[in-house]
C-alpha cells in the first residue's frame, strides 16, 4: 500500500474512532433515534470526512443493519443495549467500527463479553494468521462470561469503496484451515447475545447499495441511480439520504430499482430467539508486517 493511501485509511480509522465516542456520550434516554443519526452524520462532515456506510443503530434482539428512516419515530428508552456501528470514508479508505451502550445505565456483562472478545483479538492479530484461532478467542471469550457468540455475523475483508470483500471472520472456530491476508485491512466485531447466537432477516430496512448495471426505463428512477453510482459507488447508503437530494420522490424510485435488483436492500437483522445483542468491532491495517488498529 503506498503512503498516500495507508495515511487515507489511517485518517479514516482515526475519524470512526472520534465520532463513535461522540456518539456514545451523547446517548440519553428519550432521545429520537434519528436525532442520533444525524448527529452523528454532521460529526463525520465536520471533521472532514463521508460515511463508510449508514450509521447503524440497532437495539436489544435488533443486531444489525437498522437505520432510521426520514419519519422515524423511534425513541431511546433506559435499559435499551444499542450497538452504534459506524464508519468513515476518505475518498473511498475506510474504517467500520462499533461499540454497546446501555442507553442511561452502567454497561452490563453481556457488553463487556463482547468488548472483551474484542480487546482479546487485537492481543493475537496476526496478518496472515489462522482465521479458526480469531473465532476461537472470540467464542470462548463470550461462552467463559455465560453467553452466546452470534455464528452467523463476523468480521471481514474492506477495501476501497467496499465495506465487505474476501474472508469472512466468523465469530467462532469454524475449523475452516482459512487464512487472514498478509496485506490490506479488516475488520474484527465480536457479537454476543443472550440469545441461541443466530440471527435471521427482520424487516426490510433503509439501508441500500447499489447491486448491478440495469437499464432503467423510469426517468427519475435512473436519475436516482446516477447519482448513487457518482456519490455511494458501491458503498451503502441509507434512503433518507435520497429523500433529502431528491424530495418524497425517491421512495417510488428506490422501490423501483430494487425490483429490477440494480439496488441491494439490507434486511434489518434479528436474534431468531430474541435475544439481546451486544457488539464492538475494530479496523485493522496490515502493512509490511506491521498491525496498525486504526480505530483504536
Ligand atoms: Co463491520
Amino acid at each position: 500500500m503506498d503512503e498516500e493511501e495507508k495515511e487515507k485509511w489511517i485518517r479514516a480509522g482515526r475519524i470512526g474512532k472520534e465520532v463513535r465516542e461522540y456518539a456514545a456520550s451523547i446517548v440519553r434516554p428519550d432521545m429520537k433515534m434519528l436525532d442520533l443519526a444525524i448527529k452523528i452524520e454532521e460529526k463525520f462532515y465536520s471533521l472532514g470526512a463521508k460515511l463508510a456506510f449508514p450509521p447503524n443503530l440497532s437495539i436489544n434482539d435488533l443486531a444489525a443493519h437498522y437505520s432510521p428512516k426520514f419519519d422515524d419515530q423511534l425513541i431511546l428508552r433506559k435499559g435499551d443495549t444499542l450497538k452504534i456501528d459506524i464508519g468513515a470514508s476518505i475518498d473511498g479508505c475506510l474504517s467500520d467500527t462499533a461499540t454497546t451502550v446501555v442507553v442511561g445505565e452502567k454497561s452490563t456483562p453481556l457488553v463487556d463479553a463482547s468488548r472483551e472478545a474484542l480487546e482479546n483479538v487485537v492481543k493475537i492479530i496476526k496478518p496472515g494468521m489462522n482465521i479458526d484461532i480469531i473465532g476461537e478467542t472470540i467464542e470462548k471469550t463470550i461462552r467463559d462470561r455465560g453467553f452466546s457468540p452470534i455464528v452467523n455475523l463476523g468480521g471481514h475483508g474492506l477495501t476501497k469503496y467496499n465495506v465487505h470483500e474476501g474472508e469472512f471472520i466468523p465469530n467462532v472456530n469454524q475449523s475452516s484451515g482459512k487464512k487472514l491476508r498478509s496485506e490490506g485491512v479488516v475488520a474484527v466485531e465480536p457479537f454476543a447475545t443472550t440469545g441461541n447466537g443466530y440471527v435471521i432477516d427482520s424487516t426490510p430496512g433503509e439501508i441500500f447499495m447499489f447491486q448491478s448495471k440495469r437499464s432503467i426505463r423510469d426517468k427519475v428512477a435512473r436519475d436516482i441511480l446516477d447519482y448513487i453510482e457518482s456519490e455511494y459507488r458501491t458503498l451503502p447508503f441509507s434512503r433518507r439520504w435520497i429523500i433529502d437530494k431528491f424530495g418524497k420522490v425517491a421512495n417510488y424510485a428506490l422501490d423501483v430499482l430494487v425490483n429490477s435488483k440494480a439496488l441491494y436492500r439490507f434486511p434489518v437483522l434479528k436474534e431468531e430467539s430474541g435475544g439481546i445483542v451486544s457488539q464492538f468491532e475494530h479496523t485493522f491495517l496490515f502493512d509490511k508486517g506491521e498491525v496498525i488498529v486504526t480505530t483504536a
